[in-house]
Formats: structure tokens, C-alpha cells, sequence
């Protein structure tokens, strides 16, 4: 694909910028000895282990699927938040850089599919900080169910689904995290009911790993599959990795730091990340009075744009609203490269930059 195809800068449906297109096809999940890629492995197995090869995998779906596929195919509300322009990649009007892998639901089980696993590259516009990056990866896990396989159980298909996702998960887990403790908490998503996320222990915290549930009826019938039952799951490989490889920063997945690379290898899950050295932070405060449109996903697009992976994170520090109802926000910016040290002078250069733009792009008065 070539980048006018994707980056359309004069196209007001569009809102994709270089350094986004640059990572649609890097596919980090299929190189095995990436964490991404390792951790996407070990799942297989627990797969191909507990449902004898049933799965099947997909790992090379296209991102760029429709506003149909991304949204309206797995019911997500016409007013919900993520079909922004804030919150969503648009190539045009119609099509989408896929927020995230429950995407392919819908056109795997039309094509006859009842056993599988989609993992792939999504993308999503959002705030910046350690943990958050606008690229990162999911598993999306689905399995259908017919009547023969609950009528004997004694429950309905709802809770026969129910019982053997929460069983299947509770064993991935385990595979993952050992003998972790975990719980389960009700949510919602607009494609399953019930609808949950599972959350383990670890290192003193209730951390968030999935969130999943039984599909939606509507998805089904749709589908062509009328009567049966379904489960589906959509988990964050990068949240996971971060935890297993001890991972501290997610721009570190997309680093070709050999001292990065080279500390993993396929097949083995979990060996801890040993940082290299720790580069000192550079902070950078900038205020200005916002307008209507202003976003701070609007924000890191920018400083992203011109900063690239050596902006660590953008949080907002100060935020008042004066007698004429004008109201300031202030940021710090971390910088900070994983890999050396910055010299003042790319610092105050990309600043000076990054000011510039702000000004002219989002249309705020420096303060
Ligand atoms: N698509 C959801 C997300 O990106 C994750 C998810 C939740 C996927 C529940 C599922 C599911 O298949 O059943 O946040």
C-alpha cells in the first residue's frame, strides 16, 4: 500500500498521519522472538493443547477494514464515543484502521468459522504515556456452541457459554501467570451479554487482562449461525507482556535497539527485560488558552508528530477557567529516549517545534 493511499493530507476524512502509517505492516506479533510474538505463541499452544487444533489462527488480517466491519457488524451504538474522529484512525469516511481485532468477528463466522483466534496490529488515537502507545496489538478468541453441545448440561446456551469461557480463561491465566489469583467483574460491551473482564493479582494490584462474554444473539443470527451460542474474548498483548517480560515502557516494543532485541527469544515467555541504562527525563511545560475543538488526543498527535518515540509522556498539570470563562490548560512533557541520552539542543528544538505547531494546528493561544 502506498502512503497517499492511507495519509490523505488535504482529505478532511482522514485523519491518519505519517508516523501511524509507518507501522501498518511491521506485524511485531509474527516475529517469534518478539515478546509480542512469544506471548501470541504461548496462547496458541494453550490452545492447540485444550481444543486439539479446533483454533483456527489468523495473524495477517488486513487493519484497514470498514466502518461496517469495525463498528456496525459487532453493534456498536451509531453514538458511541469510539466512532469519533478523536478517538478513531479514518482513512475516508468509510474506512477505518481497526480499533480492535473483534473487527473480523462478523466475516470469519459468515465464512463458516467456529473455532478462532485473530491477532493483529489496532489503533487507536489516545493520550500518551507509558502504557499507552497508538498502535499496540490484541488476541481476539471465538468460540461457537450448537445446541448438541449444551442440551445435555441441564442449563441454557447463555450459561453453558458462560461457564466455559470463564473455565477457558481461568486456564489461560493460569498458563500465562502460573497460580495467579484472579476475579471476574461484570462490565459491558456492546457486542456480548453478559459481558465481563478478568482481572489477577499481581504485584499488589488488581490488574485488568481481558474483556470478553457471551456473543450477542443479533452477531449470530446475522451470521448465519441461528440457534447457537457463542463466546468471545478480546485481550491487549502489550498489557500482558509488560507484565510478564517486565517491560517498562510499551514504546519498547517498537525499538531495534539490539540490546532490546536481543533479550528475547522464542519460546521462552516471561524472562525478565533487563534495562540498559536509564536515560535522565527532560520536562517541558507548555500553557495556553483552549478552544471548543480542543483535545488532548488532538495534542499528542502533534507532539507525536514531531517527536516521535522520544515523547514519554503528556499529562496535564495545571487547568483553571478565568472571570471571562477562558480556560487554560498547562502540559509537561516528559522527553526522554529509551536508547540515549538527548543533548539540550534536540530538546529545545523539538519544544520550540512542537510550540509551532500546537499554536498553528490546534489553533490555541500561547500563554
Ligand atoms: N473489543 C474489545 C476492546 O477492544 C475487547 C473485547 C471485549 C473483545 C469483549 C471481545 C469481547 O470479543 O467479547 O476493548
Amino acid at each position: 500500500m502506498a502512503s497517499v493511499d492511507v495519509v490523505k493530507e488535504e482529505d478532511p476524512t482522514n485523519n491518519v498521519p505519517d508516523p501511524i502509517y509507518s507501522k501498518i505492516g511491521l506485524q511485531l506479533h509474527r516475529s517469534g522472538n518478539h515478546p509480542l510474538g512469544i506471548l501470541k505463541n504461548t496462547i496458541y499452544d494453550y490452545f492447540d493443547k485444550n481444543f486439539s487444533g479446533k483454533f483456527n489462527k489468523f495473524d495477517d488480517l488486513c487493519p484497514l477494514v470498514s466502518v461496517k466491519q469495525n463498528f456496525d457488524d459487532v453493534l456498536v451504538p451509531a453514538d458511541h464515543v469510539s466512532r469519533s474522529y478523536n478517538d478513531t484512525y479514518y482513512v475516508d469516511a468509510q474506512t477505518v484502521l481497526r480499533c480492535h481485532t473483534s473487527a473480523h468477528q462478523a466475516e470469519l463466522l459468515r465464512d463458516g468459522h467456529t473455532h478462532f483466534l485473530v491477532t493483529g496490529d489496532v489503533y487507536r488515537r489516545d493520550s500518551i504515556d507509558s502504557t499507552h502507545y497508538p498502535v499496540f496489538h490484541q488476541m481476539e478468541g471465538f468460540r461457537v456452541f450448537s445446541p448438541d453441545d449444551w442440551s445435555d448440561s441441564g442449563m441454557d446456551g447463555t450459561a453453558y457459554a458462560a461457564a466455559d469461557l470463564k473455565k477457558t480463561l481461568e486456564g489461560l491465566a493460569r498458563h500465562l501467570f502460573g497460580a495467579v489469583e484472579m476475579r471476574w467483574v461484570d462490565t459491558y460491551f456492546p457486542f456480548t451479554n453478559p459481558s465481563f473482564e478478568l482481572e489477577i493479582y499481581f504485584q499488589d494490584d488488581w490488574l485488568e487482562v481481558l474483556g470478553c462474554g457471551v456473543t450477542e444473539q443479533e452477531i449470530l443470527k446475522s451470521n448465519g449461525r441461528t440457534d447457537h451460542v457463542a463466546w468471545a474474548f478480546g485481550l491487549g498483548l502489550e498489557r500482558l507482556s509488560m507484565v510478564l517480560f517486565d517491560i517498562p515502557d510499551i514504546r519498547l516494543f517498537w525499538s531495534n535497539d539490539q540490546r532490546f532485541t536481543s533479550q528475547f527469544s522464542e519460546g521462552k515467555l516471561g524472562v525478565k527485560f533487563k534495562p540498559f541504562s536509564k536515560f535522565p527525563p527532560c520536562y517541558k511545560d507548555m500553557s495556553f488558552w483552549i478552544n471548543e475543538e480542543f483535545t488532548e488526543n488532538n495534542l499528542c498527535e502533534v507532539v507525536r508528530g514531531i517527536a516521535g518515540d522520544l515523547v514519554e509522556e503528556v499529562k496535564l498539570i495545571d487547568n483553571f477557567t478565568n472571570k471571562k470563562g477562558m480556560t487554560s490548560h498547562c502540559y509537561r512533557i516528559a522527553y526522554r529516549s529509551m536508547e540515549r541520552s538527548l543533548t539540550d539542543e534536540e530538546i529545545n528544538d523539538m519544544q520550540w517545534n512542537v510550540r509551532e505547531e500546537v499554536k498553528n494546528k490546534l489553533k490555541v493561544e500561547l500563554r
